[in-house]
C-alpha cells in the first residue's frame, strides 16, 4: 500500500504589535546616532515597545486569538501549541504553556522552541511534521519577541535595530499537492557568540556582578552576523528550491525575516524578484525576530499579495547561528 504524506498549510494568521511607536528621531534624543545613520544602514525608521507590564506571552496570545478567529478554528481543536521566542517570560515554565493556559486550548501539548530570529520558521517545520506523520491535526505556531527589554539603550550597535510584536499562524492539513514542498534547516554553532545574551543560564548564572557587567543584554558582531546572513538567504532559499525541484522563475512571494533592507534587497536580487513581490516591514517594527515572518505574512495576505496556488518562500537567519528555508504552494482554506 503507498502511504500518502499529506504536508500543511496555514490556515489563519494573525499578529499584535505594542502600541508604544519609538522613532528614530526620538533615539536621537537618547544616543550619539541620527534618523540619517538608523535609515541608510538598516532601513528602520520606527520601532514599536512592549509595555512594562506587558510580557512575550501577553503579545503571543493576542496574536494567536486573532490567527484562530481567522483560521475558524476554536481553542479546544488545537492539538499542540509551538511558541518560537528568545524573550520567554521566564526561563520555565515555556511561554507556550502561558498561552496554551490563555487561550483556554485544554487539549493541546505545548512547548517553546528556541532557534534565535529564525525560530518561527523552524516552529513551522516541526509542526509540518507533526501533521505529516498524523500526531496533530491542528497546530499553532507563534513568535513573538519582547527584546527591548534586553537591549543595553547604551549601545548604539543593538539598541536601534530591534522591536516588539508577535505573529502566529495555524496549521492544518493541506489538500494533495498544496502546502509546505520543502524545508532548509541550517545551523553553525561556531558563530554562536556572534549573536548572544551571555548571562542567566548555567554558563554564567544570574549575579550581582553579571548584572553590573552588562552580560544580561543582547550582544551582537553586526558585521559578521550582516555577512552570515546574506549567505544564509541564499541559502535558505536557494536550496528549498532544489528540494522540491522548482527554479527561481516559480517563486511568486518572498516572506524574509526582517532584519535589515539591504539584505532583504540582497536576497531579492539574487532571486529576480522586484520588491512588490517582497515582503517588508522593518521600516515599520524593526527586527521583531521570531516575529518578523508571520507580521510580514499577514500584512502580504491583507494586502492580496499572495493568492492560491502561488509559490511562497519564507526564509531566514538568527542567532545560533541558525538559517532556515521554507517552500508553500499557497492553500486558501477559506475558498
Ligand atoms: N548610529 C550612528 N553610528 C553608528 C550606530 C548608530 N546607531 N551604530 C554604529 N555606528 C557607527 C559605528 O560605530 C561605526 O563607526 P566607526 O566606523 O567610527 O567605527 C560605523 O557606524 C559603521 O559601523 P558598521 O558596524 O560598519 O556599520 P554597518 O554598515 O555594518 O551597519 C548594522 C551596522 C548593524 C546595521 C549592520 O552590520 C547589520 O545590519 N548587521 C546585521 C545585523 C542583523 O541582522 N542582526 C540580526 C540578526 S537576526
Amino acid at each position: 500500500m503507498k502511504c500518502e504524506i499529506k504536508h500543511s498549510a496555514i490556515a489563519g494568521v494573525g499578529s499584535y504589535v505594542p502600541e508604544n511607536v519609538l522613532t528614530n528621531f526620538a533615539l536621537e534624543k537618547m544616543l550619539d546616532t541620527s534618523d540619517e545613520w538608523i535609515c541608510s544602514r538598516s532601513g528602520i525608521r520606527e520601532r514599536r515597545l512592549s509595555a512594562a507590564d506587558e510580557a512575550t506571552s501577553d503579545l503571543a496570545l493576542k496574536a494567536s486569538v486573532r490567527a484562530l478567529a481567522n483560521a475558524g478554528v476554536s481553542p479546544e481543536e488545537v492539538d499542540l501549541i509551538i511558541v518560537a521566542t528568545n524573550t520567554p517570560d521566564m526561563l520555565f515554565p515555556a511561554t507556550a504553556c502561558l498561552v496554551q493556559d490563555g487561550l483556554g486550548a485544554k487539549n493541546a501539548g505545548a512547548f517553546d522552541l528556541l532557534a534565535g530570529c529564525t525560530g518561527f520558521i523552524y516552529a513551522m517545520a516541526v509542526a509540518d511534521q507533526f501533521i505529516a506523520a498524523g500526531t496533530a491535526r491542528t497546530v499553532l505556531v507563534a513568535g513573538s519577541e519582547t527584546l527591548t527589554k534586553v537591549l543595553n539603550w547604551q549601545d548604539r550597535s543593538t539598541c536601534v535595530l530591534f522591536g516588539d510584536g508577535a505573529g502566529a499562524v495555524v496549521m492544518k492539513q493541506a489538500p494533495e499537492d498544496r502546502g509546505i514542498l520543502a524545508v532548509k534547516l541550517g545551523s553553525d554553532g561556531s558563530g554562536g557568540k556572534l549573536l548572544q545574551l551571555p548571562a542567566g543560564g548555567s554558563r554564567m548564572p544570574a549575579s550581582a556582578q553579571t548584572v553590573a557587567e552588562g552580560m544580561h543584554f543582547l550582544q551582537m558582531n553586526g558585521r559578521e552576523v550582516f555577512k552570515f546572513a546574506v549567505r544564509a538567504m541564499e541559502d535558505g532559499a536557494g536550496e528549498v528550491l532544489r528540494r522540491a525541484g522548482l527554479t527561481l522563475a516559480d517563486v511568486d512571494f518572498l516572506v524574509p525575516h526582517q532584519a535589515n533592507i539591504r539584505i532583504i534587497e540582497h536576497a531579492a536580487k539574487k532571486m529576480n524578484l522586484p520588491m512588490e513581490r517582497v515582503a517588508v516591514n522593518v521600516d515599520r517594527y524593526g527586527n521583531t525576530s521570531t516575529a518578523s515572518v508571520p507580521i510580514a505574512l499577514e500584512e502580504a495576505l491583507a494586502a492580496g499579495k499572495i493568492k492560491d496556488g502561488d509559490h511562497v518562500i519564507m526564509v531566514g537567519f538568527g542567532a545560533g547561528l541558525t538559517w532556515a528555508g521554507l517552500l508553500i504552494k499557497w492553500y486558501n482554506f477559506s475558498q
